[in-house]
């Protein structure tokens, strides 16, 4: 069974250079359907139909934003945390021998412009390192990145173990076109949480780890913007896991910024708040950045679970 399936019909997809097309098996027509790699080397395995409408997911503005917010190493702590972890589960499962000959595949779900999956595909022992997300935007500057570090799957040294191969793909994290019990881990960093679909593509005793804005995240950009600020950590989707997945650990990590104007701006584009906040909030916010910088805290949490025997 290979790694990848038909968006459209479920059969197995087989990879080539330009085009990754399904064997056709699983419809009755036995029609194979072609899905083009695009030139910077991502595939879009979206069907129109699961499209809900015509840009899905983050725009390019709120792409580009994060990107250059990002790498000024703001979030840096979380990535290092969260890198730290999976490279933890990993040796846990080789030394229990729970990893054997069969390849290391982990999806990083809503994976943005590929801040956290550039670091995640440098964790030895991930063979394939599928970078998720409906925002073609996104996708393409996570193709980009990976031809640029020669880890897209086209061009990455198969011969180095150390090499994790990046499939960027555009797809819907309710619909993922991967084959059933195939992963070993799932990040999911400030995205979507889907169970039913996550159970079905993990492999018993798999992971998912998820990344959230902790309670006070940001406190003092929001107290700017807002008359009144609600905290809102809701652990409802621990409780629609919970059938499914047991939580191994919990860490927060928290981290002091000090903002540049330039900076906030990047960061109010790339969040919500922007569109929810007045205008002249935010202006009045921005003009005092441009006066020095504005200081703020950012905190997060991470969950580790772990796929029930189900
Ligand atoms: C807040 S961003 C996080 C991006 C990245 N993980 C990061 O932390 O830098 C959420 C991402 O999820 C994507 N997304 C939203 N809904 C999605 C869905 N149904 N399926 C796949 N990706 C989705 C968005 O396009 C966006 O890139
Ligand atoms: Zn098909």
């Amino acid at each position: 069974m290979s790694l990848f399936i038909c968006p459209i019909c479920q059969s197995s997809l087989l990879l080539a250079a330009d085009t990754w097309r399904c064997d056709g098996r699983l419809n009755l027509k036995n029609t194979s359907h072609p899905f083009d790699v695009a030139r910077q080397g991502y595939t879009n395995l979206l069907p129109v139909n699961q499209k809900k409408s015509k840009a899905p997911g983050d725009s390019s503005d709120s792409i580009l934003a994060r990107q250059r917010f990002l790498a000024n190493a703001h979030y840096q702590p979380l990535r290092d945390l969260v890198c730290a972890q999976i490279k933890a589960l990993l040796s846990a499962k080789h030394s229990t021998g729970q990893i054997d000959k069969s390849s290391v595949n982990w999806l990083d779900i809503g994976c943005g412009e590929g801040y956290y999956t550039g670091a995640i595909a440098q964790i030895k022992g991930i063979d394939s390192l599928i970078a998720a997300d409906i925002s073609k935007p996104a996708v393409i500057e996570v193709a980009k990145a990976s031809k640029a570090a020669k880890r897209l799957w086209q061009n990455v040294d198969k011969q180095d173990n150390n090499k994790a191969a990046i499939y960027p793909i555009v797809t819907s994290a309710a619909h993922l076109p991967l084959s059933t019990n195939s992963l070993t881990g799932i990040t999911s960093i400030f995205s979507p949480i889907l169970p039913a679909a996550f159970v079905d593509v993990l492999q018993e005793g798999g992971y998912l780890v998820i990344a959230k804005p902790d309670i006070r995240h940001l406190a003092s950009v929001r107290e700017a913007l807002f008359d009144e600020v609600r905290e809102h950590n809701s652990d409802k989707f621990l409780t629609e896991l919970a059938p499914f997945f047991e939580v191994l650990e919990t860490h927060k990590v928290n981290t002091e910024l000090s903002l540049s104007e330039q900076a906030l701006a990047d960061l109010l584009t790339m969040t919500p708040y922007a569109y929810r906040a007045r205008p002249e909030k935010r202006q009045a916010l921005l003009a005092k950045a441009a006066v020095g910088t504005f200081n703020t805290e950012a905190k997060f949490v991470v969950y580790i679970l772990k796929k029930r025997l189900l």
